[in-house]
């Protein structure tokens, strides 16, 4: 019972109800229209028919009198068809005509009526609507003239049979279809609803099935799966957040606890205190670094960083970078190169690039020293650390060489996740979120990063899609000039 309510609970239902009422009344108001012109005409003919008949009569009577009056009805009466005669003395008796016996009220009246009369059929008399003009004539005669009309009242029989024969054949089909579609267009909103349901109960793997047919509740549909896609993605990533900080900051605060429980039980007083205070605020400075690294890939992960697009050259960038790291550099005894040709330009935000490319760099710094000696032959030739730009086609390439130990061909996927470090790393400072941090900037502008070797060291290379234009103005500028 609540499944049929449902139904006709439902929009295309309640259209369809709507559609069915606004076209039988249009059917009906239709039909209605054709059978009173139909009536309108039959009765002007009806009338100029009888009219005919009695003009004839009129002319006998005024010839021969009340006796070729007489003579007429009967010789017409002989005759089959529609018309109908009656001629009758004061007495009402039949003299002559097809009409046998009258109604006594139709005496009383005088002109045109419309009355029922019996006439012999095959199954005994039959009752037929007849309609007619009365007169009287001299000497107490009466005479009707008439025509049967059973025929009109069949037509209008079957007129109002049709509208209601049509009305209901309508009625059901209109209730039928509308029934037959919302029953389809529930099974498919049920469908809905349970994947809903499912996401609710916490699976977040269900998706809202598609017909195939490309209709609008299937782009609706598609919409939803690209929606419900999005959102599981964003709960990965904050569940991996939250596991993130659960596992990897565990650690270092515990170890920030016992270092300050250690102290307070050093019983060498202030002196251990200050140090161990010293340490406890660099480690809380570290781990509030690690905090907002985590906090930033997330949000780059979330899309809900870098909306502040602008036009980036990426030569400024690069060099401004450069010049903030080449005295680490320097104080680590490497050379820093630089080649970046202005006009490079891409739409991007301006502050998460250089602090992807500040990233890359501070890895060639610390990871990126050269393994073999002597290093003075090799300086001439090469410098410890280059960094360039350049574009191949559609994209520009930031990359960030070393001829450091690398990374084996087989970590290179995964130091791009979250708090991955090498073994070889573990004696440097970090907590191996800066590539996590590059990779995200990266995707952030639709491009990806590449690990390569660079024989030996590593090439980490940034490949970001070009404004579109943007270089070739710049040549085109330069071409000019
Ligand atoms: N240029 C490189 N040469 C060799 N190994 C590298 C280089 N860059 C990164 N690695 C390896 O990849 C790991 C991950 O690097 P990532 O920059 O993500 O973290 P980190 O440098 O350890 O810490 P953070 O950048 O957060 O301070 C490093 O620990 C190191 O083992
Ligand atoms: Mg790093």
């Amino acid at each position: 019972m609540t499944a049929l309510i449902k139904f006709f609970q439902t929009t295309t239902f309640r259209l369809s109800m709507t559609y069915f009422a606004l076209f039988g009344a249009a059917a009906t108001v239709a039909i209605a229209y054709i059978y009173w012109n139909t009536t309108i005409l039959l009765s002007r003919q009806l009338e100029q028919t009888i009219q005919a008949e009695i003009q004839g009569l009129q002319e006998q009577y005024k010839q021969g009198g009340m006796a070729q009056l007489a003579a007429t009805v009967a010789e017409r009466s002989q005759t089959p068809g529609n018309s109908l005669y009656l001629v009758t003395d004061s007495r009402a008796r039949h003299i002559a005509g097809n009409l046998q016996k009258v109604s006594p009220e139709l005496w009383s009246t005088v002109g045109r009526v419309e009355f029922v009369y019996r006439r012999p059929a095959e199954g005994g008399p039959e009752k037929r609507l007849a309609f007619a003009s009365v007169f009287r004539l001299p000497g107490g005669f009466r005479l009707i003239v008439g025509r049967d009309i059973e025929d009109r009242r069949e037509f209008g029989r079957i007129i109002s049979s049709t509208v209601l024969w049509g009305l209901g054949v309508m009625a059901i089909l209109g209730i039928g279809g509308g029934y037959l579609v919302s029953r389809n267009l529930l099974s498919r909103i049920e469908a809905v609803t349970a994947t809903s349901r499912t996401i609710m109960s916490g699976d977040l793997t269900g998706r809202v099935p598609i017909s195939g047919s490309g209709d609008e509740l299937d782009r609706l549909s598609q919409s939803l799966n690209d929606m419900l896609d999005r959102i599981e993605q964003l709960m990965n990533g904050l569940r991996e957040v939250s596991d993130n900080i659960a596992h990897d900051l565990k650690t270092p605060l515990n170890r920030l606890r016992n270092r300050v429980e250690g102290a307070l039980r050093d019983p060498s007083g202030e002196a251990a205190y200050r140090e161990a205070l010293e340490r406890t605020i660099e480690e809380a400075d570290d781990l509030i670094r690690t905090f907002n690294a985590l906090l930033s890939i997330a949000r780059l992960e979330a899309g809900a960083a870098g909306k502040t697009l602008e036009d980036v050259d990426l030569a400024l960038v690069v060099k401004d970078v450069a010049e903030l790291y080449e005295p680490l550099a320097e104080e680590q005894g490497l050379t820093l190169s630089v080649d970046a040709p202005d006009g490079v330009m891409l739409v991007g935000d301006r502050q998460l690039l250089g602090q992807a490319l500040a990233n890359l760099i501070d890895n060639a710094i610390k990871y990126g020293a050269p393994v073999a000696k002597p290093r003075e032959a090799k300086s001439d030739i090469l410098d410890d650390i280059s960094v360039y730009v350049r574009h191949c086609g559609e994209i520009a390439e930031i990359a960030v060489e070393d001829h450091g130990v690398g990374i084996p061909a087989q970590e290179r996927d995964r130091v791009l996740k979250r708090f991955v470090r090498l073994e070889a790393s573990r004696s440097r400072p970090g907590s191996g979120l800066g590539l996590s941090l590059a990779a995200a900037v990266a995707h952030l502008h639709n491009g990806e990063i590449r690990l390569e070797d660079n024989q030996p060291g590593l090439k980490v290379v940034l490949g970001l899609p070009l404004k579109q234009g943007g270089l070739s103005l710049e040549l085109n500028n330069r071409a000019s000039a």
